[in-house]
């Protein structure tokens, strides 16, 4: 992307240098899967117990994202006018859920260069979208893990009910019911969702990240 009206300015305070003092590397680990799969439940294990181990961590969480930067139309509308609550607010429409990941990927990356470990848990349903954070990215910064839950176990989980919704039509374009979950190809770690405990998930997802080396 180019604007000549925008000009890019290089930090003070490089990325190594920041990186040297957290001692390791930043990165995003990038937890993809259906709603009520556990993407944000084993994403936030994984950030206590890195957190504990004294690694520099943060986590964007889709529902809270949701609550500010990336607000649907519905929340904008409490403090704007229709129009305004239309035109910024993001719902989930094909396009709407892609400029969320671009904008979250776009956070992400601000996070991953000030040297974090940094945590998303987005249903980023869509293989174009999450593959634009990849390349959004510098090369081995960006670690997909497919939280691979079926979607009968999310629906008999379904914690917000939306499940019930959007099968009685209540909710359109549900991710796993009237519109597409785009499994990943080639996701670094995919964690068998349906079976092991959350605890037992996030200890995979650490040791990955240890084994690789993301932990310093
Ligand atoms: S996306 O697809 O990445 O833009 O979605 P995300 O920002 O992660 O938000 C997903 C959470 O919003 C709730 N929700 C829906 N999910 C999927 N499809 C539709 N139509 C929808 N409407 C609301 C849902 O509870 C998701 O939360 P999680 O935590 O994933 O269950």
């Amino acid at each position: 992307m180019s604007d000549p009206k925008v000009v890019w300015h290089d930090h003070s305070v490089t990325r190594d240098e920041r990186e040297r003092l957290n001692g390791h590397r930043g990165c995003v680990v990038w937890f993809t899967g259906l709603s009520g799969s556990g993407k944000s439940t084993v994403a936030n294990l994984v950030e206590q117990n890195l957190f504990h181990a004294g690694v520099r961590t943060y986590l964007l969480d889709g529902d809270n994202v949701r609550h500010g930067l990336n607000a649907t139309p519905q929340m904008l509308a409490e403090r704007h006018d229709a129009e305004f609550a239309e035109r910024f607010g993001l719902g989930f429409g094909s396009q709407d859920r892609e400029e969320n990941i671009r904008r979250i990927g776009a956070v992400a990356k601000l996070f991953c260069e000030a040297g974090l470990v940094t945590l998303t848990a987005f249903v980023s349903p869509y293989r174009r979208d999450r593959q634009a954070v990849r390349e959004m990215l510098a090369p081995g910064d960006f670690v997909e893990v497919f939280v691979d839950t079926p979607l009968e176990v999310c629906e008999s989980r379904d914690p917000k009910g939306l499940y019930k919704k959007a099968r009685a039509g209540e909710i359109k374009n549900f991710t796993g019911i009237d519109d597409p979950y785009e499994a990943p190809n080639a996701a670094e770690l995919t964690l068998p969702g349906g079976e092991g405990s959350a605890e037992e998930l996030a200890d995979l997802v650490v040791g990955f990240l240890r084994k690789q080396g993301k932990l310093g």
